[in-house]
């Protein structure tokens, strides 16, 4: 089938060359020109497992293709993907202006009929907006051309974007449009295999679908947050209790490890996103406020730990940090609680010394000219001379280090751990200051 995504970004990217390697005719527009020439190249603005390789190979035989010719790209594809990003404007809510601007190019080029995709996370009504706007252009054209607005909410998980998307446990799809469904059936059937993974519903629902369950997700994280701080003040180790409540199939043991809190593009911004939503029509989101409450003082707790061990003297004080992506396998810092506990460090007068496998790029891109900050180009190298030394991501090789060779480089045997990494007696044995989340001190 002939596709056109708009908006190559995270979500765009993907789709569009899983969609290209299952054979469909794929155009990427983006108004980016240097974005596209570097995607010509081969050069992928993000890392992610998988995607390089398959870009290429989509591209080489001819199925992927890049422009930032809008005319070309709607004139290309029956189906039109928009993906591009929503930003959260100031007061939280979704900034619709990048989708709005697609719907209107789509409408002042087309001269077929078109099947136009909602994939960006977009508050519930947004398709009836995309609707509006591609039927006020075509009234001003003085055309009749037909057209259907679809909602198809993507569910990829960065770090595992390209087999979330190969391998997708449903496909929402709101519409009810019978042709619709006929081609998204057909569009999505190489990823719809052994049983039916295709979730038909009204657009609304599936707007809201997608809100639900990062939501849904989001509390299960920020609950046993909560958990592990009055785990920590009742004597109890969270991490006995997260073995036994998982182990009830109906609570199960996703999504329930305690943390330094949520971060990414989408937890924190879809819960803004629906409290927003549900402010607008009056009602009062007292579990999603809570949510979000919780998490930002999560996001609190690796300053708070050094700040009690050091009895609020960090002026001077070296800090290492392990991990500064918002989780593993991912370049991606925003909202990451690196950056939290690194501008708080620096209010108190801390200098960092920073090491990450992937995001020391990000990070450099982010804080610049920042001299309270080194980016070491090893884990070791980053611990050297430091007083203390706080893990933030879980990447694999944090997970088993010699604690030997840290309790040498470290001027003082402290770590905190943010994604409850160690065992904290044997830590204890080693003569570490081990402070963990909902462990006890
Ligand atoms: C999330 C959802 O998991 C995807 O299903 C969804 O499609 C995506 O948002 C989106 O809306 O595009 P993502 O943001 O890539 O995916 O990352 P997650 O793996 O969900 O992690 C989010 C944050 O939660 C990370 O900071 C992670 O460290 C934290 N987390 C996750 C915990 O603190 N505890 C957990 O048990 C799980």
């Amino acid at each position: 089938m002939k596709v056109t995504v708009f908006g190559i970004g995270y979500v765009g990217l993907v789709q569009a060359a899983v969609l290209a390697s299952v054979g469909h005719d794929v155009m990427c527009v983006d108004i980016d020109e240097q974005k596209i020439d570097n995607l010509k190249k081969g050069i992928i603005p993000i890392y992610e497992p998988g995607l390089t390789p398959l870009v290429e190979e989509t591209y080489q035989n001819g199925l992927l293709n890049f422009t930032t010719d809008a005319a070309k790209g709607v004139s290309h594809g029956t189906i039109q993907f928009i993906a591009v990003g929503t930003p959260p404007d100031e007061d939280g809510s979704a900034d619709l202006k990048y989708v709005l601007a697609v719907a209107e190019t789509i409408a002042t080029y087309m001269t077929d009929e078109k099947i136009v995709i909602d994939k960006s996370t977009v508050p519930v009504g947004t398709a009836d907006k995309v609707a509006a706007k591609i039927a006020e252009v075509l009234a001003k054209r003085k055309q009749s051309i037909p057209y259907d607005v679809v909602s198809n909410p993507e569910f990829l998980k960065e770090g595992a974007a390209v087999s979330d998307c190969m391998k997708p446990d449903r496909i929402v799809v709101g519409t009810e449009n019978e042709k619709s469904r006929v081609a998204m059936r057909e569009l999505y059937a190489p990823f719809n295999r052994n049983h039916d993974r295709m979730i038909f519903m009204d657009v609304r629902s599936a707007e809201l679908t997608k809100y639900a369950a990062n939501c849904m997700l989001a509390t299960k994280i920020s609950f046993m947050n909560e958990m592990s701080n009055l785990a920590e003040l009742l004597g109890a180790d969270i991490e006995a209790v997260r073995h036994g409540i998982g182990s009830d199939s109906r609570i199960g043991y996703q999504f329930i490890y305690p943390g330094c809190g949520y971060g990414g593009s989408c937890f924190p911004k879809d819960v803004q996103a629906l409290v927003r939503t549900a402010n607008e029509i009056n009602y009062k989101p007292a579990l999603l406020e809570a949510v979000e409450s919780v998490n930002y003082a999560q996001k609190q707790k690796l300053f708070t730990h050094l700040s009690n061990h050091f009895k609020g003297d960090l002026a001077g004080k070296t800090i290492a940090i392990w991990g500064l992506s918002f989780k593993p396998q991912t370049d991606d810092m925003r909202e990451a609680s690196s950056i939290v506990l690194m501008k708080a460090l620096w209010q108190a007068g801390a200098i960092v010394q920073a090491y990450d496998p992937e995001a020391m790029e990000e990070c450099q891109r982010i804080f610049n000219d920042n001299d309270n900050l080194a980016l070491m180009g090893t884990k070791e190298s980053a611990l050297k001379g430091a007083d203390a030394l706080v893990v933030c991501t879980e990447w694999s090789q944090f997970r088993a280090p010699d604690f030997d060779l840290i309790g040498n480089a470290l001027t003082t045997k402290v770590i905190v751990d943010g994604r409850n990494l160690y065992d904290p007696q044997l830590l204890n044995e080693r003569g570490f200051a081990y402070y963990a989340i909902g462990r006890g001190d």
